[in-house]
């Protein structure tokens, strides 16, 4: 299915008319003015100002350390170059667990200093009054279940989650939770694709994944890792486009070399 270029805001009615008519959403990362113009301009549906920024960005090694400013001043450089894809953010660590007012503040400023479309954010149950509190304002929410990599030092690992019963009915519930709470989207991380399935056809909002199979309404890859940036990062569920890192090393080695050998600038190239 080729992408419609004639939608000139998509919005979070559009994303629910999409999983409606069963057209898949596509979802990727960006942190920057000029990735999210290139993404935008490709024609993209979403693009989530992830928390891992804090890894991909500025070389963390968890979501966990980046500061509400920080995602705010990834947003805005999006939101400047974003003209036809929903823009939505994440509301990082400290910022909204066990205690909705702050939780609140969090969003709204998100939304206020950055002109963000939307705020995701991880958990169910747990975090059930926050998500509540934000929606009362009307800013859209995106869930988050299955691997939520703020809670790392909780799981102990990236591996895949709800493998064994309990942890598979829990997310079920809480899926259901935030769509009954008004939340207009979920994304599903690192989970078996069955239950990710599961989960789609019994949600009517749409359910995005990410290492979460082919049974979902759309699929979200963080944009450094489907371009070949980081080429460190090789989970299962990951598809490299291309080897970024090979070409931006070779260009740069090529710079290097005409610099020393006198080749760059040449005639053509200076004043
Ligand atoms: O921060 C992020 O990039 C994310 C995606 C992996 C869904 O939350």
């Amino acid at each position: 299915m080729s992408v419609n270029k004639d939608i000139k805001r998509i919005t979070t009615h559009t994303i629910q008319s999409m999983k409606d008519n069963g057209e898949k959403i596509s979802m990727l990362t960006s942190y920057d003015f000029s990735m999210a113009r290139i993404v935008d301009d490709a024609g993209i549906d979403i693009i989530l100002v992830g928390d891992s920024a804090s890894n991909v960005m500025a070389g963390h090694e968890t979501t966990l350390p980046i500061t509400l400013d920080q995602m705010i001043y990834h947003a805005q450089g999006v939101v400047r170059a974003a003209k036809r894809c929903l823009v939505v953010v994440d509301i990082p660590f400290g910022s909204y667990q066990g205690n909705s007012r702050i939780a609140l503040d969090s969003a709204i400023r998100i939304m206020k200093e950055s002109g963000a479309h939307a705020v995701k954010m991880e958990g169910g149950s747990e975090i059930q009054e926050s998500i509540t509190r934000i929606l009362s304002a009307g800013i859209p929410v995106m869930g988050h279940l299955g691997l939520t990599p703020q809670s790392i030092y909780k799981f102990g690992t990236y591996t895949v989650r709800a493998k064994e019963t309990l942890e598979a009915q829990k997310l079920k519930e809480d899926a259901k939770l935030l769509e009954s709470l008004g939340c207009f989207s979920i994304v599903l991380e690192k989970i078996p694709a069955k239950l990710a399935t599961e989960v789609a056809i019994d949600l009517h909002i749409p359910v995005i994944g990410i290492g979460a199979g082919g049974g979902v309404d759309g699929q979200v890859l963080v944009v450094h890792d489907m371009l070949g940036i980081n080429n460190e990062f090789q989970p299962r569920f990951l598809r490299k486009y291309l080897n970024l890192y090979e070409s931006i090393k070779g260009a740069v080695g090529e710079y290097i070399q005409d610099v020393k050998s006198n080749d760059f600038p040449n005639e053509k190239e200076q004043y």
